[in-house]
């Protein structure tokens, strides 16, 4: 099993995957992505042997009150894949993706019982630090959500917070996030003025900045494309295809497309249970299921 702690403190897990030389002078470091979607390019999808599981979930239930959103659900999430979470609204995608780093906290009435791991952490455990786990578990919403502040102290922001770095290594740090995030040249010459001046889809993408300059493990995005344009859209999808070398990416969409096109493995969620999960091609071309067949061809949902 993969263990958090053992890749080293944050400070040096970010170090670590930060690049030890300049990355402005990588040929493509500046390169426009294009806005064509990413199908048909980028790294192929990857076969899943040997590979750790980044997140484990055995028998969960998860409550809001007496409401029962989740049943007894089993996956393994494997490190270094996209993972897409599937399913008609109200199927309870988000409520499980909001338990792996326990935003659900803030619910008085949510509440979970089963196995729910992220490498060597109990994620429902009392003495867990939430700190640490969201450290390790970056989220990325629906809605982009940057604070009221320049774009670089957003992106500043949690490293501030979590580590103890001079002035220069924020400043590579906030460079290298922006440019991991493809939003760098668009706001090198802008850094410190608000970011809420950014557009929708440079919003995103600062918020995925902002994840990954902590140095996550895994980024869990809930719909991170439903507010944008398909311009922004493929950005943000080319943008998974980068970091899925790096980062575990968990991602729920309602766009099936969307889901062929970013994951390897996909997870169909239907009132509460998981149906079928496996590789995203045979999900989408081979289901085993009817309920999941009649989904992903759009009978219902
Ligand atoms: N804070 C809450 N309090 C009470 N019930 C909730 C709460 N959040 C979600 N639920 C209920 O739990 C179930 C699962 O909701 P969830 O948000 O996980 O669905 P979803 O699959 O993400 O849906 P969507 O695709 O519409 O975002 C729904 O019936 C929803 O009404
Ligand atoms: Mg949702």
């Amino acid at each position: 099993m993969s263990t958090i702690e053992s890749a080293g403190s944050p400070v040096s897990r970010v170090r670590k995957i930060m690049p030890s030389r300049n990355i402005a002078d990588e040929p493509n470091a500046h390169a426009p992505m294009g806005v064509e979607g990413a199908a048909g390019r980028g790294p192929e999808k990857m076969n899943d042997e040997g590979l750790q599981p980044a997140i484990e979930i055995e028998n969960f239930d998860a409550f809001y009150g007496d409401y029962q959103a989740l049943h007894r659900v089993t996956l393994r999430i494997p490190e270094r894949r996209v993972t897409a979470f599937i399913g008609p609204s109200g199927c309870g995608k988000s409520t499980l993706l909001r338990w792996i780093n326990r935003m659900n906290d803030v619910v008085a009435t949510a509440r979970a019982e089963g196995k729910l791991r992220v490498g060597d952490i109990d994620v429902l455990s009392r003495s867990t630090n939430v700190v640490d786990l969201r450290r390790n578990v970056g989220i990325v919403f629906q809605k982009p959500t940057p604070f009221p502040k320049s774009i670089y102290d957003n992106v500043a922001y949690g490293p501030r917070l979590h580590f103890k770095i001079n002035a220069a290594e924020l400043d590579n740090l906030v460079e290298w996030s922006l440019k991991k995030a493809a939003l760098w040249d668009e706001v090198k010459n802008r850094l410190h003025q608000s970011a809420h001046g950014l557009s929708g889809g440079q919003q995103q993408r600062l918020c995925i900045a902002r994840a990954i300059a902590v140095g996550p493990k895994i980024l869990l995005m809930d719909e991170p494309c439903s507010a944008l344009d398909p311009a922004s859209t493929a950005r943000v999808e080319d943008l998974i295809f980068e970091l899925r070398e790096q980062f575990t990416i968990v991602i729920v969409t309602h766009n099936m497309h969307q889901a062929a096109r970013v994951s390897d493995r996909t997870a169909f969620f239907y009132q509460g249970h998981i149906v079928e999960e496996g590789v995203t091609d045979q999900v989408f071309t081979k289901p085993k299921q009817k309920q999941t067949e009649d989904y992903v061809t759009g009978k219902f949902g």
